[in-house]
């Protein structure tokens, strides 16, 4: 069955990707799949469909709470700071979502709410509750935000985070899952919720097999969440409150009718990491069924990438932000390279050196080459008017058969979600062209005079590329622009409409073609610019003795200093520096304890601006040296009165 089939309308499309935690920064791991939803979203848009793009991110439990702790901030500050990280690394990634959720905005908190009590009344099939109180013991792991048992442990630690488990014991509320798993199974064994790859619903089915058990949706302990409504001692699993994004977010709970317009009126597709499966494929399908919604339609189950063989992660060091792949490769060969590493659904490694190969061959000699030298031959030729085609002869007449099914072939393709199988036609016709190009020689028919068969080979070729600007528009949107914007397409018009330019034609001959300029220059000169732009903005962080004048840097003595309560890492100190009195509070509590700083002369920032660190005001920073765990305090090198000037 195609995707475009079923019951429901026709061309309707809400496509997601997960909401990512705020406890960290976007890495390429985010951003693979991101660039993933992107790409189909502005697939289904060419073809007229209407397209819903929602991603966002996941901004509560206790390992946020925990980041923002170790931060000295309050949680809601690091949400903010953090989440505006991703919505920066989305917008130099040119991702076009339609909706940017928070699970930390009232509206998204409203509706889970709203859930919550439907789940809470809701009975199931035998008249029993969906969601009943009971007693949970086990192990958890916070760096997964999951209960875990024995077996998942290697030496004692969780595989994924290196750290042991805690063990917690409490009242929580249970989603009685096992009424749902007869159905969610049949729905998935029968693809009306369709899982792809073939493997992950292969995967799935398994784990109904392995047997599953009701699941948790509350937590006693976490304080950063969303309160249970029926009961305000506990705040909602992150989980549950995460997964409702994908409803929140289109009007679940205030906006009926917006509600079912994108969530039963056209088809659902979530694109998730193989890392979430069973929340994704099991859980939330049962939650929706116990809350009378319909599942999704369509759960695309993407693989995990290595770099250089070694899992991605913050203890190795080697995890990759997407600003340096930009820096380097520029936005749309970035969102280019991340894609064709590997097929989308598999797993792979991601290798800078094939990294560069792949944007010297596939961007910079392939592509950009044969619309440079092709676009050049115009304007030396014909004065930079696209020319008028005379007699197609037999190559033309199989490259253009070529270019339309390599049209159709694409969106076949990307129907099923087979972006990499699209990508490599795309790219399959760039080198086609490139062949013909070589062979009718075009610069030998200028020698010669053969203006007739000229025309016809540079509009054939022309033309061929027109078509590969309107398939790799989705990919790589700017650069695909600027070529269309070379070919002499008007603003209007540098976003392809597949109804309008699928066949044969559409460039009009006689059109002025745009100033020529490398779309991929080779890595070698690009490099050279990355360096002389990261000098800039070295240059740009350096700051004159003026600005530096402006910070008031004073010596202090610390009179006081207690713990802040409930909070691991801050003391609240109380110092003096000159006439003057202060209270601050620092991230150094696991360093140094209260009754060691009494007395001790530290160096403080006084002009900084004050902020609110869990309900207290802190005016001023102190100055500490930091290196891997270690952290010692910054002092003086004499006995010197406090409230002496730095400078
Ligand atoms: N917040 C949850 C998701 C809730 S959705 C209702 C979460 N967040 S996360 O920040 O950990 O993001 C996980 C997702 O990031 C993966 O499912 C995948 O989409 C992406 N990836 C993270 N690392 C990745 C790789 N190394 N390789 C491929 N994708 C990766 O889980």
């Amino acid at each position: 069955m195609s995707i475009s089939e079923g019951e429901n309308v026709k061309g309707r499309y809400l496509i997601t990707t997960p909401i990512y935690y705020v406890n960290d920064k976007p890495h390429i791991g985010h951003a693979y799949t991101t660039i993933a939803a992107d790409v189909l979203s502005r697939f289904h848009r060419l073809k007229g469909e209407q397209t819903f793009f929602l991603t966002g991110t996941d901004e509560h439990g206790s390992k946020v709470a925990e980041a923002a702790e170790k931060a000295g901030i309050s949680p809601q500050q690091l949400c903010d700071k953090n989440s505006q990280f991703f919505r920066n690394a989305w917008q130099e990634l040119n991702i076009s979502y339609d909706y940017f959720v928070r699970t930390t905005d009232q509206r998204h908190i409203q509706a889970v709410t709203v859930l919550l009590n439907k789940l809470f009344s809701a009975k199931d099939q035998k008249g029993e509750k969906v969601v009943y109180s009971g007693e949970y013991s086990g192990l958890y792991c916070v760096g997964c935000e999951k209960f875990i048992t024995e077996k998942d442990l290697v030496d004692g630690l969780c595989p994924s985070h290196l750290k042991p488990p805690q063990s917690l014991t409490e009242k929580n509320y249970f989603f009685r899952l096992s009424s749902y798993l007869p159905l969610v199974q049949k729905l998935i064994s029968e693809d009306k919720i369709r899982i792809l790859p073939e493997e992950k619903k292969n995967e799935t089915l398994g784990l109904f097999k392995q047997g599953l058990e009701d699941f948790s949706i509350s937590r006693e302990k976490v304080t950063w969440g969303v309160t249970l409504p029926f009961d305000p001692s506990q705040k909602a699993y992150v989980w549950v409150d995460a997964l409702p994004n994908y409803i929140s977010a289109i009007g679940y709970g205030d906006n009926p009718e917006e509600f079912k317009k994108w969530w039963s009126g056209g088809k659902v597709i979530h694109l998730i990491g193989k890392d979430i499966l069973k929340f994704h494929n099991i859980y939330w399908p049962a939650m929706l069924l116990a809350a009378g919604e319909k599942t999704p339609d369509l759960l695309f189950v993407h693989g995990y990438f290595t770099v250089d063989g070694q899992k991605m992660g913050k203890s190795l060091g080697n995890v990759i932000d997407p600003h340096r792949l930009i820096e380097k490769y520029g936005s749309d060969a970035t969102r280019y390279l991340l894609l064709t590493q590997f097929p989308f659904g598999q797993d792979g490694d991601i290798q800078e050196k094939r990294l560069e190969n792949k944007y010297n061959s596939d961007l910079a000699n392939d592509f950009g080459n044969l619309a440079s030298r092709v676009l050049k031959l115009i304007k030396e030729n014909f004065s930079g008017e696209i020319p008028e085609p005379e007699d197609y002869q037999k190559e033309e007449k199989e490259l253009q058969a070529q270019a339309v099914d390599t049209v159709r072939k694409v969106f076949d393709y990307i129907e099923e979600i087979s972006i990499n199988q699209g990508i490599d036609e795309i790219l399959k016709l760039v080198r086609l062209t490139n062949r013909y190009v070589d062979k009718t020689a075009p610069w030998n028919l200028a020698k010669a005079g053969d203006k007739s068969r000229l025309r016809t080979v540079l509009y054939t070729s022309a033309e061929t590329i027109r078509v590969i600007s309107l398939l790799f528009y989705p990919v790589i949107p700017q650069k695909a622009s600027k070529l269309r914007e070379t070919l002499g397409f008007k603003e209007k018009e540098l976003i392809p409409s597949l109804e309008k330019e699928k066949d044969w034609g559409y460039l009009k001959p006689g059109t002025k073609i745009g100033e020529i300029t490398a779309l991929f220059p080779r890595l070698s000169e690009k490099e050279k610019k990355a360096v002389e732009i990261s000098k800039e903005k070295k240059m740009e962080n350096q700051i004159s003795i003026e600005e530096f004048a402006k910070l008031d840097f004073r010596v202090a003595k610390v009179l006081e200093a207690e713990r802040v309560e409930g909070a691991k890492k801050l003391l609240k100190l109380k110092v003096e520096f000159g006439e003057e009195k202060r209270e601050i509070v620092a991230g150094i509590a696991e360093h140094y304890k209260p009754e060691d700083l009494s007395g001790k002369t530290i160096i403080l920032l006084t002009n900084l601006k004050p902020a609110r660190i869990r309900g207290i005001e802190s005016n001023g920073m102190l100055l500490a040296a930091s290196e891997g765990g270690n952290l010692v305090l910054l002092t003086t090198d004499k006995e010197i009165n406090p409230g002496a000037k730095i400078s």
